[in-house]
């Protein structure tokens, strides 16, 4: 494998697209210790200062169909949440599709990014954001009520390096178990760390709100929800709040 290890950046996301796109090998991993311009979901910012946190991304290229890269979302956050346990003890919890909570507040983001044509993926790139080693007023104001950190949950600090390699041979260890088996086992493992199922929820996507009692998910990674008519709809992309 090649690890990319970077001082400062503006996102590890774009320098592993950028590697992707120069051919680079699966397993290819950039490192950052500060992004200036670290990116979150739905073109929002990501929130990356330096020596506090992990912000990496993974450059994998299975031979699949995009319809897959949800699960890629749901794999990581399995290898994250498995990762977080053994080292800290604090057994945090994951909200569909990519946030991973302790006590309802946000300690990590996964933004799952593809190139692809229409029928292949030519590279799927996971970028993880773990809040590592931050105090509470290390946040800027608009996060401190809803972003924690695993040194604040914990109440110690953590050595960044250990978790990156134990969430590394735990990505490598599920995609293997993924690409031999399928989703289906990694689906009853991500199920059993989400919180959404099984409560009421909304669900809030580009065309509207969909409100009702997630079910699930699908073998794709999609949530599924029902509604108070009893209709189940399936939500490729939303904000959820529970
Ligand atoms: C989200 O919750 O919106 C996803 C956040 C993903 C942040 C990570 S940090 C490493 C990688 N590089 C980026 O610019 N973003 C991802």
């Amino acid at each position: 494998h090649s690890i990319h290890y970077l001082d400062s950046t503006d996102s590890t996301q774009k320098v592993a697209h950028k590697l992707s796109q120069e051919g680079c090998p699966e397993g290819t991993i950039v490192i950052a210790e500060e992004q200036k311009n670290g990116r979150g979901r739905l073109t929002r910012h990501w929130y990356s200062p330096k020596y506090t946190g992990v912000w990496m991304s993974i450059v994998l290229r299975p031979n699949l169909s995009p319809q897959k890269a949800p699960q890629f979302t749901l794999i990581a956050a399995i290898a994250v949440v498995q990762a977080i346990e053994e080292l800290t003890n604090v057994l945090p919890e994951i909200k569909w599709p990519n946030d991973i909570l302790i006590n309802g507040k946000k300690v990590t983001g996964i933004l799952t990014e593809l190139q692809a044509d229409v029928d292949k993926i030519d590279s799927i790139i996971i970028g993880i954001g773990i809040n590592v080693n931050q105090q509470l007023s290390d946040f800027p104001d608009e996060l401190q009520s809803i972003a924690t950190s695993l040194a604040i949950e914990s109440g110690r600090k953590i050595t960044r390096a250990k978790l990156i390699q134990c969430i590394l041979m735990k990505i490598e260890k599920y995609y293997h178990v993924y690409l031999e088996k399928g989703f289906a086992p990694l689906k009853i493992l991500w199920e059993s760390y989400a919180i959404s199922i099984g409560k009421e929820i909304i669900a809030r996507t580009v065309t509207g709100e969909i409100a009702g009692r997630a079910i699930g998910i699908t073998n794709e990674g999609i949530l599924k929800i029902e509604d108070d008519a009893g209709i189940i709809h399936e939500i490729y992309s939303a904000d959820i709040e529970i």
